[in-house]
């Protein structure tokens, strides 16, 4: 069979600020377990991600600390590459669209995607009106806008969204609108943008979503053909360059694009291919070789996301992709971009902390759990298990802080850790710290031996459809079967007065932890090494084919390790 092969992008993070929980949850964890697992499958996995340095996001938080956007940026960025790697997220390559190693790739690849749907035709040049800042010289990105609501009449609106009620506006519809670089009253002008004609995509983008509808999430098909409903007008015409001084300029050899950017959400997906393109250069093959990668109908790009970002990844990254097709096939023909194979989207998650109601998590309110504050007390599986067990996959759930350490100890060390423990215990104080012989296997051994292998394809049906959650509670299911077997057939009692019996047991309990071994690993990589080191494996083990392959009779295995800590609440919240 050919080998299987997948592009997994994870939303490139705005390098304006640390990563917190919600971040972690949202898509980079389901992601970075999907690699694992396709690669024990067999697969050739590119894992892609980076910082999402462009945009008014940047801009607007190196005005507020003091500091130039490149080292904001490169700060963040580096904060957050360490935040991943703590938690044992491995990307193939981590840029960032405006870091000094990537921007300049990333500039070319983004300007000849720009100038490629230009040449075909999806762009309207149009003149529309800005606020413009007459003070600070320049037209206000509509963040930098505040006034009041005209809905609500909240005096905490922004150009784009009203904080109170929630409306998305328009930044010309605020009443008294307030420039928050210079504190004065902008003004209307007019200036020209370039609009992808998104109306002209919309039936193509349509039918590609519709063959999606037994595939991906119903959450993410429904909201992107919402979005094309007659009723609500259809998609219409996006504005995709900026009047800003920090991005990738517009590379139009025309006066009206002097000074302005292509819109960070143009750019940024791009991000996904131009860092694909550095790796291919950094591998020796050349940075074309990122074609391989995008441009394949064998290979399946993937795109993990949170929620907000559903309209970017399902619509208009798409629509781009469209638009550069000489083609009229939906998905893309060998040699032109191809659209996603699916687009995995996790809901927001809350944070609930002890004795207190379940809200939002927000920066301002210092309600986040940071990354890499978590990691200077705990190791990367107690977090990787709860964000895993507890998923937004389908509707908002919350970071419950008591729940977190109840499963902890409940299901990691209670279940999983604790058979580990009382197996490998065994085994070198009665059985030499070696496998001890499987002898004539009862019904009750074939049993657990046939729940390894049904759990083997069951945790792997789960992974292949994206259901994180369900399969990891199929692992745990496994581990709490070991744990029935263990009392069932009582290898403490019939050490002393059946041996045999008691071997035959034990070797089931290894071979059961062999197999838990391989089926852990995507969830729990720091736990599955500890494993392989108790098991004198190597890393061929964590092949999903291999999981129920015996551990041989007589095997000298290592000493007991354990896998997790007890946590006490008070550790985590103080006293
Ligand atoms: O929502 C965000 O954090 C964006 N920076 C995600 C960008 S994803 C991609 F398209 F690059
Ligand atoms: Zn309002």
């Amino acid at each position: 069979m050919a080998t299987r092969r997948f592009l997994i992008t994870a939303g490139l993070p705005y390098s304006n600020g640390r990563l917190h929980v919600g971040h972690i949850a949202g898509a980079y964890l389901p992601a970075d377990i999907y690699v694992r697992y396709l690669r024990a499958t067999g697969a050739e996995v590119c894992y892609v991600c980076g910082s999402d340095d462009n945009g008014v996001a940047a801009v607007k938080t190196a005005r507020e600390q003091g500091r130039s956007v490149e080292e904001l940026t490169a700060f963040f960025n580096a904060s957050q590459r360490a935040s991943f790697c703590g938690l044992g997220i491995e990307f193939d390559i981590f840029g960032g669209t405006h870091q000094p190693e990537f921007v300049e790739l990333h500039e070319k690849i983004s300007r000849e995607f720009f100038l490629t749907i230009h040449a075909k035709d999806y762009f309207t040049k149009r003149t529309t009106k800005q606020l413009y800042d007459t003070e600070a010289e320049q037209f206000l990105p509509d963040r930098f806008v505040k006034g009041t609501c005209p809905h609500c009449k909240s005096a905490n609106a922004f150009g784009d969204q009203c904080e109170d009620c929630g409306k998305s506006l328009d930044a010309l519809e605020l009443i008294d609108p307030i420039s928050t670089m210079s504190d004065s009253r902008p003004e209307p002008r007019e200036t020209i943008h370039w609009y992808l004609r998104l109306d002209q995509l919309q039936d193509r983008l349509r039918t590609w979503l519709e063959s999606k509808r037994d595939t991906w999430r119903s959450t993410v098909v429904n909201f992107a053909l919402g979005q094309m409903a007659p009723d609500e007008g259809g998609l219409r015409e996006r504005a995709m360059t900026r009047d800003l001084d920090w991005g990738v300029p517009v590379p139009l050899d025309d006066p009206d694009a002097a000074g302005k950017v292509l819109y960070v959400w143009f750019d940024a997906p791009i991000g996904y291919i131009s860092f694909t393109a550095k790796l291919c250069a950094d591998r020796g093959e050349g940075w074309e070789a990122y074609e391989r990668w995008w441009k394949s109908p064998d290979c399946k790009i993937v795109n993990f996301i949170g929620e907000d970002n559903t309209i970017f990844h399902a619509v208009t990254f798409p629509a781009m992709l469209l638009a550069t097709h000489d083609s009229d096939s939906i998905q893309g023909a060998p040699g032109e971009f191809q659209l996603p194979a699916n687009v995995v989207a996790n809901s927001f998650l809350n944070i609930k902390f002890p004795g207190k109601e379940e809200e939002k998590i927000s920066k301002s309110r210092g309600t986040a759990v940071w990354i890499e504050d978590y990691l200077e007390t705990f190791e990367a599986d107690p977090l990787r298990y709860y964000l895993t067990a507890n998923a937004p996959e389908s509707q908002r759930v919350a970071f419950d802080f008591d729940d977190f350490v109840t499963r902890n100890n409940t299901e990691l060390l209670n279940a999983l850790g604790n058979f580990f423990n009382r197996t490998m215990t065994f085994v070198h104080k009665y059985f030499d710290g070696k496998v001890p012989p499987s002898g004539t296997r009862e019904p009750v051994d074939t049993e657990q031996l046939d729940r390894c292998k049904a759990a083997v394809a069951a945790v792997g049906d789960e992974l292949e459809r994206c259901r994180f959650k369900a399969a990891l509670a199929k692992v745990m299911q496994l581990a709490r079967d070991a744990n029935g077997y263990f009392d069932a057939t009582a290898p403490f009692r019939s050490r002393k007065t059946d041996m045999e019996a008691c071997g035959r047991a034990i070797n089931v309990c290894l071979q059961t932890a062999r197999t838990l071994t391989t089926l852990m690993a995507p969830f729990l990589p720091v736990s599955a090494r500890k494993c392989i080191t108790m098991l004198r494996l190597d890393d061929s083990a964590l092949a999903w084919s291999g999981a129920t392959d015996p551990l041989a009779d007589g095997t000298a295995l290592g000493e007991p390790q354990l896998l997790f800590k007890k946590l006490d609440p008070k550790e985590l919240f103080g006293e």
